[in-house]
């Protein structure tokens, strides 16, 4: 990118910075690879030119719906082929690893998805190789770049949180063809389980608000879903931390809760609260 604005110069933003076009990947074009791809086709320095999944037919409907591409059954296949400036990696929890090195290997920055993995020793090799590479890299805890959550931090880096409740509570699932995430979700080796596969995003803000998980402890409760083929995950969690800011934390999820639930996060200082739903 390049250009300064002058005082008297009036046009749009896109029209004043000489911007390079953006040539994107995705890996994984299932469900939210397709609202990525939808915003990234509303931004005009960027191009998403090489579709890659297990399934082929899922890549090419992806590419016919924005605008045509390459379509790849495998990471290394796509990142030979094509000269890509940004990779967004859309895979399940269990299908991490692979995508992640072929990216760090051609030195190609990526977007992943989160929960980033379901396997702590992968997520830390995969960081190690980031890091040893220098590479740019984000996360999709989209928490972080909300207007509420940074106002909320600036208070309590002055008021440090002593008491923080929250989770993701939710209705018993239905797996259902039509839609794949229903079908890996319910696999306990797959998903990771609901915890890990949803309210990773609930503790990603408590970590942003009250530093790292110093000590953890939790409880499971199983056998209230009953006869869903394939399920083996916990019907809920509910798990206490003590924080690195020294408060404590108690986090939760449940998907057996046909009558009532939500996702929420509260957060309490000495002089201030915050509440984030939804
Ligand atoms: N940030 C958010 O708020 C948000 C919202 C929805 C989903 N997600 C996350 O995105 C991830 C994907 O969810 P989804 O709804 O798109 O799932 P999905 O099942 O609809 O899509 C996953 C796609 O990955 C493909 N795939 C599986 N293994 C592969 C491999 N090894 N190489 C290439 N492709 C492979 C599948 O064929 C499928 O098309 C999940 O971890 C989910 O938690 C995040």
């Amino acid at each position: 990118m390049a250009g300064h604005r002058r005082e008297n110069d009036r046009r749009p933003r896109e029209a004043r910075c000489q911007v390079a076009k953006l040539n994107v990947g995705f890996i994984g074009c299932g469900g939210i690879a397709g609202a990525h791809m939808d915003a990234l086709s509303r931004i005009p320095s960027a191009k998403v030119v090489a579709f890659c999944d297990v399934d082929l037919e899922r890549a090419q409907k992806r590419a016919d719906q924005f605008g045509g591409g390459k379509v790849f059954q495998t990471p290394s296949e796509m990142l030979e082929a094509v000269k890509l400036d940004a990779v967004w990696i859309c895979l399940p929890p269990f299908a991490h690893g692979a995508a992640e090195m072929a990216c760090v290997e051609a030195g190609v920055p990526f977007m992943v998805e989160k929960p980033i993995n379901r396997s702590l020793q992968q997520a830390r090799r995969i960081a190690d190789a980031i890091a040893q590479k220098g590479l740019l890299t984000a996360a999709a805890y989209m928490n972080r770049y909300r207007k509420g959550v940074n106002q909320a931090k600036a208070l309590f880096e002055e008021d440090p949180p002593v008491l923080a409740m929250g989770g993701w509570i939710g209705g018993t699932p239905r797996p259902d063809p039509a839609h794949p995430i229903t079908l890996w979700w319910i696999q306990k080796d797959k998903s990771g389980g609901q915890f890990i596969e949803q309210v990773t995003h609930t503790a990603d803000l408590l970590r942003y608000l009250c530093g790292e998980a110093m000590q953890v402890s939790a409880f499971a409760a199983t056998g209230f879903n009953k006869d869903i083929p394939g399920y083996n995950i916990e019907d809920a969690v509910a798990a206490t931390v003590k924080m690195s800011n020294g408060g404590v934390a108690l986090l939760y999820s449940c998907c057996a809760s046909n009558a009532r639930g939500g996702v929420a996060l509260s957060v309490y200082g000495v002089r201030h609260a915050a509440e984030f739903t939804g």
